[in-house]
C-alpha cells in the first residue's frame, strides 16, 4: 500500500484521523475534544524498539506525557514498561495493568508516602535524587526487610538545546547529583544491605531534536558505569531518560529514533549493560490533536484577525508556557483570500493565545479547526482554571472511535467543593 496509512491529515477535503472524519466525532462529543490515533501510536512505539533491536533495551512509557488510562493501556499492550513520576503515575501504571517490576519511579522530591509505598511494592528502580532521599530509601527497607532497587539520577551538566523550562541536565538545575558526588555516594550504597544499585540514571530534558547532548549524557553515565563495574559493583542496567524531540513546525528537523539508537547504542554497548529509555512525547505526541470550533472572530486593530476558540491555556498549556508552537488547520477548508490571525482561546489571560500570526483559510464561527501534535503534555497538563471543565478525549482505532475520557460535568469539578 503507498501513501499514508494512518494519522492525521485531509482526506476528500476533510480532516480525518485514521479514516474517521474528526467532525463525526465532534458533533457527538462537542468540542474542545482530544482525537488520538491508535494507529499512530502503535506504528511510532514499534519504530522506537525497532531502532533499539540490536540491544537488550526496555522502553518505559512516561506516563507523565499522557496518563489517560487507555493510552497507558495501549502502551502495555505494546510491550511497553512504565516510568512513573509521582505517587499517582504509580498507581495509573497498576490499574493499567502494569507489575511492579516493570515500572521506574524518578522525580524530584518523593515524598515519604510515595517512597514506603515504591519500597514497599518492589518497583524495577527507584531513581534517587539525592543522599537524603537514599538515606530514607534505606530506613524504608530496612524497616520493611527488603532490599530496595534503586538507580541513581546523575546530573551530567550537559546543555539539552531545548527550551530552558524543559532543561533538566545542566548543573544549575535541581535535578540528580553531580557525577563525582554520585559516584561517592553510589560507593557507600554498595555497603549498606538495605540498597542494591541497579543502575544510573539520566534525563537531561525535553524536546531535544540533536542527538549530541543526549549522546554527551550517555557518554557520562557509561563511563562512570565502566568505573564502578571495574570496582565490583555490578549494575544491571542505564537508564538515559527520554528526551527525543519530534517536528511540531513544518520544515523543522529533528534526529530520527534510527539515528538516536545508532548514535548511543556504541556508548551503551561498551558498558554491556542493558538499556533502559523513558520516552513520552517521542510515541504520543504526534498522535493526538485538540478539535475546537470557532466562537468568535474579531478583527485586530492593526489588521488581522482573533480567532477566537472554545479551547484554550486550560487544555493545552504549552504554547503559554513554553512559547511553543502546534501546527493549526481548519477541519473543512473554505476556499477564499487565506487571513492573518492570532488563534486565542477564552481564558482571560493574553498569554491565552494557542497561535500567533497564523496564515487560515477564511473561517466562520462554529467552524472546527484542529490544534496538531498535542498528544504529549496535552490533556495531562489541563487545569480548571476559569472553571473551565477538562476536555473529552477519544481514540480512534480501526475505523471506529471510542470516547476513553469523558468531558468533565460542572458537578465533576465542583464535587471537591465542601
Ligand atoms: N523521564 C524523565 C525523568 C522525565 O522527567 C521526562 C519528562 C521524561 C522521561 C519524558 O520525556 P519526553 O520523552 O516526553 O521528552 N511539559 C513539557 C515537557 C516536560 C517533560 C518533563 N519530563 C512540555 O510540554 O514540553
Amino acid at each position: 500500500m503507498v501513501g499514508r496509512m494512518t494519522g492525521f491529515g485531509h482526506d476528500r477535503g476533510e480532516f480525518s484521523c485514521d479514516g474517521v472524519a474528526v467532525a463525526e466525532v465532534a458533533r457527538v462529543t462537542g468540542t474542545p475534544v482530544h482525537v488520538y490515533s491508535a494507529a499512530l501510536i502503535d506504528e511510532r512505539y514499534n519504530a522506537l524498539d525497532r531502532s533499539f533491536a540490536s540491544w537488550p533495551h526496555r522502553l518505559h512509557y512516561a506516563i507523565k506525557a499522557n496518563a489517560t488510562l487507555a493510552i497507558v493501556r495501549r502502551m502495555r499492550g505494546l510491550g511497553a514498561r512504565a516510568d512513573a513520576n509521582s505517587g499517582g503515575e504509580i498507581e495509573v501504571a497498576l490499574r493499567a495493568g502494569f507489575g511492579p517490576a516493570d515500572i521506574v519511579f524518578t522525580g524530584v522530591g518523593k515524598t515519604a508516602a510515595e517512597l514506603e509505598r515504591a519500597v514497599g511494592l518492589k518497583l524495577a528502580a527507584i531513581n534517587a535524587e539525592s543522599p537524603g532521599e537514599v538515606d530514607r530509601i534505606a530506613a524504608l527497607a530496612a524497616a520493611a526487610g527488603v532490599r530496595a532497587r534503586v538507580a541513581v539520577r546523575i546530573n551530567p551538566d550537559v546543555e539539552a538545546g531545548s527550551h530552558p523550562h524543559i532543561s533538566t541536565g545542566h548543573r544549575a538545575t535541581k535535578f540528580g547529583m553531580s557525577l563525582a558526588e554520585g559516584a561517592a555516594m553510589i560507593r557507600d550504597m554498595a555497603r549498606r544491605p538495605s540498597l542494591h544499585v541497579v543502575g544510573l540514571h539520566v534525563h537531561i530534558g525535553s524536546q531535544i531534536t540533536r542527538p549530541e547532548p543526549l549522546v554527551r549524557a550517555a557518554e557520562a553515565v557509561a563511563t562512570l558505569a565502566r568505573e564502578l563495574t571495574a570496582e565490583g559493583i555490578a549494575l544491571e542496567h542505564l537508564d538515559i531518560g527520554g528526551g527525543l524531540g519530534i517536528a511540531y513546525e513544518p520544515g523543522q528537523t529533528v534526529v530520527s529514533v534510527e539515528d538516536y539508537a545508532n548514535a548511543v547504542l556504541p556508548v551503551i554497548r561498551r558498558t554491556g549493560l542493558a538499556v533502559v529509555l523513558e520516552p513520552g512525547r517521542w510515541i504520543v505526541g504526534p498522535a493526538g490533536v485538540i478539535v475546537t470550533t470557532v466562537v468568535d472572530l474579531k478583527r485586530q486593530p492593526d489588521g488581522g484577525w482573533f480567532v477566537v476558540v472554545d479551547a484554550g491555556m486550560t487544555d493545552l498549556l504549552r504554547p503559554a508556557l513554553y512559547g511553543a508552537f502546534h501546527g493549526i488547520e481548519a477541519v473543512a477548508p473554505r476556499t477564499g483570500e487565506p487571513i492573518r490571525a492570532d488563534v486565542v482561546g477564552p481564558v482571560c489571560e493574553t498569554s491565552d493565545t494557542l497561535g500567533r500570526d497564523r496564515a487560515l483559510p477564511p473561517v466562520e464561527v462554529g467552524d472546527l479547526v484542529v490544534v496538531r501534535d498535542t498528544g504529549a503534555y496535552g490533556a495531562v497538563m489541563a487545569s480548571n482554571y476559569n472553571r473551565r471543565p477538562t476536555a473529552a478525549e477519544v481514540i480512534v482505532e480501526a475505523g471506529a472511535w471510542a470516547v476513553v475520557r469523558r468531558r468533565q460535568t460542572i458537578d465533576d469539578m465542583l464535587q471537591w467543593d465542601v
